[in-house]
Formats: structure tokens, sequence, C-alpha cells
């Protein structure tokens, strides 16, 4: 890819991205943070609408040359920055105003099929899995990592109940050689699952997936892009999140059922009590999720759940009750290797 390309030139599927648009509403204009530009599918969509502005980023630097195409076509309208959206608020001035700040998390399609990152079961390439501004690689991980610990990041991000199973695996295997590929790493999972024919899905799933997320801390990563786009919105300014798995989606729900104005009544008989000391709006507490449609045309939609919140003029300062709340997470993802 290369910036003479055109944008119809970038095969992307954004995932919810009709959802997303009508929740955003880019049609009335405005700025719009695009905290995971990835293939730039909802920074290329938003700036369809002409009085639209877009502010993007992404840790991955591969990601610059989808912007590059953008910043070419809307050079006063786009601007992209290769940095974490934990770091959002030493780009985005306070008094931008933006009308709605998106994260569509987790790994591109891009990401996917580059084989040389490993972050496919099937990739040859070196066992990276970094997304980009990372302090290791998946490599160092699996074949540094205490036994003990491996197995706790297994079964905490990854859900996984074989967790001790599969550490005390790789500590074998790396015992006699360093476990180089993906592809390896998966081979040690599988030989640690008891009949792992039997399962539908890849029975590495969940401990790539667990360590994908140690790797980039994406968990933190949520939890203080969450905070931070917090304090940038004004009023009526919306946070969207898309998310893939259940920790995500369990962070986002709890963020915002923490921060909204209506509290759970302690009763249903009770008249509804509002919490004037809230941030957000909600206007449902279920998530989104996408058509039967979307997830017939791109599977990697399916496991997809959205939310969103609307902003109140409540000035928040400070985070320390959610970061209490998710103090769990920081640890297992500050864990040394
Ligand atoms: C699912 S893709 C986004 C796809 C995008 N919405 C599109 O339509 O093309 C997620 C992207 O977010 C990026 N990303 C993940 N975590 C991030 C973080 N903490 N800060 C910045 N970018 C991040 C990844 O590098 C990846 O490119």
């Amino acid at each position: 890819m290369n910036a003479t390309m055109s944008l119809d030139e970038i095969k992307h599927n954004p995932v919810m991205l009709d959802q997303v648009l009508s929740i955003i509403s880019p049609q009335h204009g405005g700025t719009f943070i695009d905290c995971t530009f990835g293939g730039g599918g909802y920074s290329q969509a938003i700036l369809k609408y002409s009085d639209t502005k877009v502010i993007a980023l992404d840790r991955d630097k591969s990601t610059q040359r989808y912007a590059n195409i953008l910043k070419k076509k809307f050079p006063e309208r786009f601007n992209f920055f290769q940095n974490k959206f934990s770091d959002l608020k030493s780009i985005i001035k306070l008094n931008l105003n933006p009308r709605a700040i998106i994260f569509d998390l987790g790994v591109s399609s891009f990401q996917l099929a580059d084989n040389q990152r490993g972050f496919s079961f099937k990739s040859k390439g070196t066992l990276s899995m970094q997304m980009g501004i990372n302090k290791y690689s998946a490599y160092e991980v699996v074949n540094t990592l205490d036994k003990k610990k491996l197995a706790h990041i297994i079964k905490l991000l990854g859900d996984e109940k074989d967790g001790k199973l599969i550490a005390n695996k790789i500590a074998k295997y790396r015992a006699e050689k360093p476990i180089k590929t993906a592809e390896e790493l998966a081979f040690i999972i599988n030989g640690a699952k008891k009949n792992y024919k039997k399962y539908k899905k890849n029975t590495a799933t969940k401990t790539f997936q667990a360590i994908r997320i140690f790797v980039n801390q994406e968990l933190t990563e949520l939890i203080l892009g969450l905070v931070a786009a917090t304090k940038l919105l004004s009023k009526g300014g919306i946070i969207i999140v898309v998310s893939f798995h259940s920790l995500e989606d369990k962070i986002v729900k709890n963020f915002f059922n923490l921060y909204s104005d209506l509290n759970k009544n302690p009763s249903r008989y009770l008249p509804i009590k509002e919490n004037k000391s809230g941030f957000f709006k909600q206007l449902s507490k279920k998530p989104f999720i996408p058509s039967k449609k979307e997830i017939n045309q791109n599977i990697r939609s399916r496991s997809a759940k959205l939310r969103y919140a609307i902003r109140n003029n409540n000035l928040f300062s400070n985070s320390e009750e959610i970061l209490k709340k998710f103090e769990n997470y920081f640890k297992i993802e500050e864990m040394r290797l």
C-alpha cells in the first residue's frame, strides 16, 4: 500500500459502521476523535460529510500508510497521530469540544493477516503480538515469564480454565528450546488440552487472547482511555465503544453504569432516583449487536458489542473510584517479566 493508492483500494470491513454513524450523526458536522484508526473505515465514513473534522490515532505505525491516503484527500479536515489512546490528553486540547470519541477495540484484520506479527495461530513469523509502543513481545512473555504468573495471565485474561496445564506445557517446551512462532505456540497449547479435536474453536484461542492482552496492556489502555475521553467531552459529547470480548465489555458496562445519571434503583417500586453527580446519560443499558446480515458478511463481527453514553455538564476530575474498581487488571498487566 502506498499514498498514491485510492481510498477504494483499502479493503476493510469496519464493524457496526451503520450503528456507529446513526449514533454520532456526522451529517450535523463537528469534530470526531477516532481512537482506533486501523484501516480508517470509521474516519473515512465520517469525512464523507463535508462539515466534519477527524482526529485519528492508532498505536500501530503500519496504519500511517492508510492515514496518509486520507490526509492527502482531506488535508484540512483530517489529522493522524501514532499514539496510544491512554495518552489522549496529550494530543487533544481541552477546549476542542468533540462531538464523539470512538473506540473500536482489538486487532484489525490487517494485523491478523500480517504473518510476521504472530497474532494468528498460523503465523510462521516471530511471536510478536505487539500492536505498537510496547514494553515487551509475546516471545519474551512465553519464553521468560515465571510459570505461575503465566498460568495466572492465561486464566484471568483468557478466561481459560486450563491455564495451569497450558503454562506447564509451555515451561516444559521452552526448557528444551525457545518458542519462536505463533504456530509453534498453538501446537504446544493444543497438546495441553485434552481431546482438543472435539472443540469447535481452535483450543489456543483463549490463550492467544490472554497473551495478546497482556503484551499490549489492553485493559489498562481501555480504562485509561475511557477516563481521558470523559475528561475531554463536554455536554452532549458521546463516548462510543465497540468491543470484542467479555472482559472489555465488562469494563465499558461498569464504567458507564458507575458514572451514569440513573443509578440502579434499590427497588422497582421506588421512583427512579437521579444521581446528580453522574457524568453520562445512557439511552440503553443493553449493548447493541451486529445484524445477522453483517455477521454473514463479516464473521469477525459476530462477537461485537456496542455501548455508548452521552456526557453531561458535570466536571469529571477525580477518577480514583474507577481506578480502584479495576485495580486487579492494572496489577496483572503491570506484572514484570
Ligand atoms: C479493530 S481495529 C480498528 C478498525 C477501524 N475502526 C477501521 O474501521 O478500520 C483496532 C485498531 O486499534 C488499534 N489500537 C488498539 N489498541 C489501541 C490503543 N490502546 N491505542 C491506540 N490504538 C489502539 C489497533 O492497532 C488497531 O489498528
